[in-house]
């Protein structure tokens, strides 16, 4: 049975304002939380973080407006607001940085692996497919000061749903502004899955900037520091990179309703998956609520653009993300696609010999790492703590890592204290050798 959201009734605005008490939910256990349901508390907060953030940029930028019209957005966004903090603080004091760090890699690599896999429109699903492998190094080099600060092993958070291993090396994300640029959908022809597809993976990728941004300081070590600055310019880029795909002629009306209709989609995945009983409630009453949002925002674009919200949305819910495991699918873009670079006009390089000498990102690797790479440097310093890098990946990955880091590192505009494969190499063994001393004295 197809579910159409126009088609419910939701809950009425007037409805909608919570008290305090109602707002501050009691935190999840860190302990006791199933990692997806940790996943679905970061998303749903960054996709309510976009949600409010677009009703002030609404009522910022429109001028040709009824007062009352104008005064109902803004009543949208403060109930996106407290929806907001409800998602948000769901996650406890007790959970670390750099342990909601790993939270937030891992909703980026389990997220775009799946919208990658159930992307209709080609191109779009080959961007998800290169920005995919970017978030997976980023969890890899902050899995690495998890282990040497705080003792947590990868596993304490990812519970062994999601590889951690090299990736396209963070290094090499830097890259000129107007590569990044891709090319946008058309409006008129882009499915409604395509729609919420992007708009989801960006106000993810635009809270784990925000999230970097607020906290990466919250460190004394200057390498961690420096690694939460490389990262978070990094998720800038995936900001410029995704939001680039949604075509610029939508109109504020239009954007308004993909906005609803994208956190109704979200809830509505959320609550179909999810298994925390007391999480499952907020999500049901918070589809409650975007149907009431939606609405509005349908009401508003048959008033203003005397259209019929289905031309944009569809007559049917899309899934944006069921949570799980995307191992499998990961590992085989890892393989083929760790090579993979920028070219202009929204193209890639499918290969590193294919960029020519004048790529316009190399002037900006070489400048952002012309001392160091903090990504780098965390590898480096990591074989003081456990003689090799923290992975955790099936024998047969574990396997390909000197191999991976190989295809994947340029020739050009490497950091002088890059980690190069043969040292990799090194560290591997000497961590084999090690690990069996270690168990004779044992
Ligand atoms: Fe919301
Ligand atoms: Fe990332
Ligand atoms: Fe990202
Ligand atoms: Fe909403």
């Amino acid at each position: 049975m197809t579910f159409n959201p126009l088609k419910e009734k939701g809950l009425p605005l007037e409805k909608q304002l919570r008290n305090w008490h109602q707002i501050v939910a009691n935190p999840y256990k860190k302990q006791k939380v199933d990692c997806y349901t940790r996943t679905r508390q970061i998303l749903m907060n960054g996709i309510e973080v976009e949600g409010w953030g677009f009703k002030h940029q609404f009522n910022r930028f429109m001028t040709d407006i009824d007062c009352d019209d104008r005064a109902n957005v803004s009543r949208l966004g403060r109930i996106e607001n407290q929806q907001q903090m409800t998602c948000n603080w769901l996650c406890p004091e007790d959970q670390s940085v750099l342990e909601t760090t790993l939270g937030y890699e891992q909703v980026a690599v389990d997220l775009t692996a799946w919208l990658a896999q159930n992307e209709p429109d080609k191109y779009v699903k080959e961007t998800f497919d290169f920005g995919l492998l970017e978030d997976f190094d980023h969890l890899y080099r902050y899995a690495q000061f998890a282990y040497m600060r705080e003792g947590v092993e990868p596993c304490d958070i990812v519970q062994e749903q999601t590889d951690v291993i090299v990736g396209r090396p963070t290094q090499h994300h830097h890259n000129c502004n107007g590569l990044r640029l891709r090319n946008h959908y058309d409006k008129e022809t882009a499915s409604p899955q395509t729609k919420v597809n992007i708009l989801t993976v960006l106000s993810g990728e635009q809270q784990t900037h925000n999230f970097y941004a607020e906290h990466g300081f919250m460190y004394g070590d200057h390498i961690l520091r420096e690694t939460y600055a490389e990262i978070k310019d990094v998720e800038e880029e995936h900001v410029t990179m995704y939001e680039s795909l949604i075509d610029p002629s939508e109109t504020m009306f239009e954007k308004l309703l993909l906005h609803e209709f994208t956190e109704v989609c979200n809830y509505y995945t959320c609550l179909e998956d999810e298994v925390d009983e007391k999480i499952k409630k907020y999500w049901e009453i918070f589809l409650d609520m975007e149907i009431g949002h939606l609405h509005i925002a349908a009401e508003l674009f048959k008033k203003y653009e005397k259209r019929d919200p289905e031309e944009v949305i569809g007559s049917e819910i899309v899934i944006p993300c069921r949570f799980k495991s995307q191992k499998d699918y990961v590992q085989k873009v890892l393989e083929k696609e760790v090579n993979k670079r920028l070219a202009p006009d929204g193209k890639y390089y499918n290969s590193i010999d294919e960029i020519p000498n004048d790529w316009a990102s190399y002037p900006v690797q070489e400048r952002v790492a012309e001392i160091s790479a903090p990504s780098e440097n965390c590898i480096n310093i990591v074989e003081f703590y456990h003689d090799r890098d923290i992975v955790e990946a099936d024998e047969i990955l574990k396997n390909k890592e000197v191999s991976l880091l190989e295809k994947g590192l340029q020739k050009k505009a490497v950091a002088d204290n890059t980690v190069l494969p043969d040292k990799l190499k090194k560290m591997i063994k000497n961590h084999e050798q090690r690990k069996e001393e270690k168990e004779k004295i044992i």
